[in-house]
């Protein structure tokens, strides 16, 4: 049986007419976009799940905020009310501003991280592990052994393994700079951390004399979850338990484009000046200003109202639903997901789906060319296209440990019937999957560490 979803806690006043191209266009576009699921253009895509980041869609109270913005320089009103929606939803004291999430993570990074420092984490999201290693550093790895074992039900697969983060801690003295734990945690299938866990890390950390930071992009789904499996959260509003979290953490970074219901900011926030006037001088050299960090008067407005409607339970009830039952129908049809499914996105396990094609050869692309191929349904490779780690001497390759495919999905945008099609697309493809004879070989990748499946060019190479 298959999740009923709630009815939508919304109508829907504007619609951006979508068209399905028709499969030469399908098999140009993938030639154009060197068989990389960013080359593609959107016109070119039906159902977009690329990312559940900045496409969702605003609320009214959100574009009519938007009238109110105050484009001052220096101090404008609009700066003080998000300040004060940072206080009033998260409790953090200091607010700056910044154009995106991994905008906050480099204000965060080239103030605190040096190189030969190590961070640990649950796990890292792409842009941030980018941003660990351009800051000479790297990640620690510490998430529990069940967030690699696909069917393992663990209500909290994103919990970071006390034992691992103590002794990385202990083993790096004086070389970490903070903690950081992703929620909820995007890398390993969007998978919450539970409030004990956060915690019990939280005190760990503090034995260490190391701040905890949150990256909490996800923060009102990994609170939802936490209402709905922590027995002892079980009467707490997802507003409480949100408070409850932050309490844990001395600072956090934010992707406002994902829970925050923005199409655009992000943020820093923290508890203490003296960590305030550490980091704001970086966001002026890099963002902007302090009291407005790259974004318009108008943008820090509709932040401060998605800010509070971001722990709406409606709104959370139905959204991680609505990923459930398109997890639930992929189930169906056989197509192997992270159990549980994940609170903003299906991650399907492209290792399982296709088994016969080498991590090397990259199945999760391979799955993401064949399932845009079927029916323009648009989502992402996170496998070792994005992850793998080639020894710089060497040439060694070291693959992640999971070789996933995610189908993000956008907040209050698709109906259910788009979340049909799209299962239906996919469980064709899952079909024909002993068919699919070839991987993907890197013809092109960037400079860069950590950014090859941004930009490589890729090319089909029979097994
Ligand atoms: N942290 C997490 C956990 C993220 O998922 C992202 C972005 C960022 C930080 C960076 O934020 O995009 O605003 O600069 N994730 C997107 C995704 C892009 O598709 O999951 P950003």
């Amino acid at each position: 049986m298959v999740t009923r979803v709630p009815p939508e806690p919304f109508r829907i006043k504007m619609v951006e007419p979508v068209r399905v191209p028709d499969s030469d266009q399908r098999e140009r576009a993938l030639e154009a976009g060197h068989f990389n699921m960013f080359g593609l253009r959107g016109a070119d895509v039906y159902i977009d799940l690329l990312t559940d980041s900045g496409t969702g869609a605003m609320s009214k109270q959100q574009w009519a905020a938007m009238m109110m913005g105050d484009e001052a320089y220096a101090g404008a009103d609009s700066f003080f009310n998000l300040k004060k929606a940072v206080k009033e939803v998260l409790g953090f004291d200091h607010t700056i501003p910044t154009h995106q999430g991994r905008a906050a993570e480099n204000v965060v990074f080239s103030a605190l991280v040096k190189p030969g420092d190590v961070i640990p984490f649950n796990m890292p999201f792409d842009t941030t592990r980018g941003h660990v290693f351009n800051s000479g550093a790297v990640p620690a790895e510490c998430v529990i052994d069940e967030a690699f074992d696909r069917a393992n039900p663990h209500p909290f697969k994103g919990n970071i393994d006390i034992q691992k983060l103590d002794k990385a801690l202990a083993d790096n003295k004086g070389r970490v700079p903070f903690v950081m734990i992703t929620i909820t945690n995007n890398s390993g299938g969007g998978q919450p951390v539970s409030l004990k866990n956060l915690r019990e890390a939280s005190a760990v950390a503090k034995k260490h004399g190391v701040p905890l930071f949150l990256d909490a992009a996800r923060m009102a789904e990994n609170a939802w979850f936490i209402k709905n499996r922590e027995e002892e959260c079980r009467n707490m509003s997802v507003a409480e338990i949100l408070k409850a979290t932050m309490d844990t953490a001395d600072a956090v970074t934010v992707s406002c484009k994902k829970d925050p219901l923005v199409n655009m900011g992000g943020l820093v926030a923290c508890r203490t000046e003296e960590m305030y006037f550490k980091i704001v001088p970086k966001v002026i050299l890099y963002e902007g200003f302090a009291t407005y960090g790259g974004l318009a008067g108008r943008d820090l407005e509709a932040l401060a109202v998605g800010l509070r409607e971001m722990v709406d339970e409606q709104h959370l009830t139905h959204r991680i639903a609505q990923v459930r039952y398109l997890g639930e129908l992929l189930e169906e049809g056989g197509v192997p997901c992270i159990q549980p499914i994940g609170g903003h996105a299906v991650f399907i396990d492209a290792g399982a789906f296709l088994p016969h094609i080498p991590q090397g050869l990259y199945p999760a692309d391979v799955l993401s060319v064949e399932i845009y191929r079927e029916g323009a349904v648009r989502g992402i490779g996170l496998g070792a296209l994005a992850f793998e780690d080639v020894d710089e001497k060497t040439g060694e390759r070291t693959f992640p440990k999971l070789e996933l495919y995610r189908l993000a999905i956008n907040r209050r945008t698709y109906t259910n019937s788009h979340m049909e099609y799209v299962a239906e697309t996919i469980v064709n493809v899952f079909k024909r999957r002993e068919s699919i004879r070839y991987g993907l070989e890197l013809v092109y990748e960037p400079p860069v560490k950590g950014m090859k499946h941004f930009l490589a060019h890729l090319k089909p190479r029979d097994l």
